[in-house]
């Protein structure tokens, strides 16, 4: 599926869409360049999850948990990571296959770790259209069907 989205705001709306049809166990990997719109369609999926704290990019942390939506979300960000090693510290496989929602931002970098269900969005700029235009792909698991 293909979505375009055209300011900050429809991007959020189509993350909160996501965050409200997220089940248990969803597992999401976000890519797109430096300033795509990552974080910005993160804070929306949060809110769909009727997550209530600020949500920033955990890019120092590496991973950040939020338990204050219907469901927890782990919202991670790879794009520091030297190795995947690294995810076995902070207990990746365990946030996998439970209730749990899990979303990788840079997943791309370590695209073995991610599991067979996940959905995949993709975020880019669009040469030849407003700044503000992004093209959104979503492939994977379709949680929205
Ligand atoms: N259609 C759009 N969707 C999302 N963001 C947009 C859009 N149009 C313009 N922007 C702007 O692009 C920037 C996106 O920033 P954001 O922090 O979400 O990017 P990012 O992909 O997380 O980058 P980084 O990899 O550096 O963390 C914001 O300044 C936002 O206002
Ligand atoms: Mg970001």
């Amino acid at each position: 599926m293909i979505y375009e989205t055209h300011s900050p705001e429809e991007t959020y709306e189509l993350g909160k869409r996501f965050g409200q049809a997220a089940k248990p166990g969803d597992v999401f990997a976000l890519d797109g360049d430096l300033g795509a719109g990552k974080t910005v369609w993160s804070k929306g999926f949060a809110a769909g999850l009727d997550i209530t704290e600020p949500v920033t990019s955990p890019t120092f942390t590496i991973v950040q948990t939020y338990e204050t939506g219907r469901l927890p979300l782990n919202h991670l960000d790879v794009y520091r990571l030297a190795d995947p090693y690294e995810l076995d510290e902070i207990g990746f496989e365990d946030m996998i296959g439970g209730q749990e929602i899990t979303l990788v931002e840079w997943a791309s970098l370590f695209p073995e770790i991610m599991p067979e269900e996940t959905t995949y969005i993709d975020i880019q700029r669009v040469s030849g259209h407003e700044a503000d235009t992004r093209r959104i792909t979503v492939t994977g698991k379709d949680i929205l069907a």
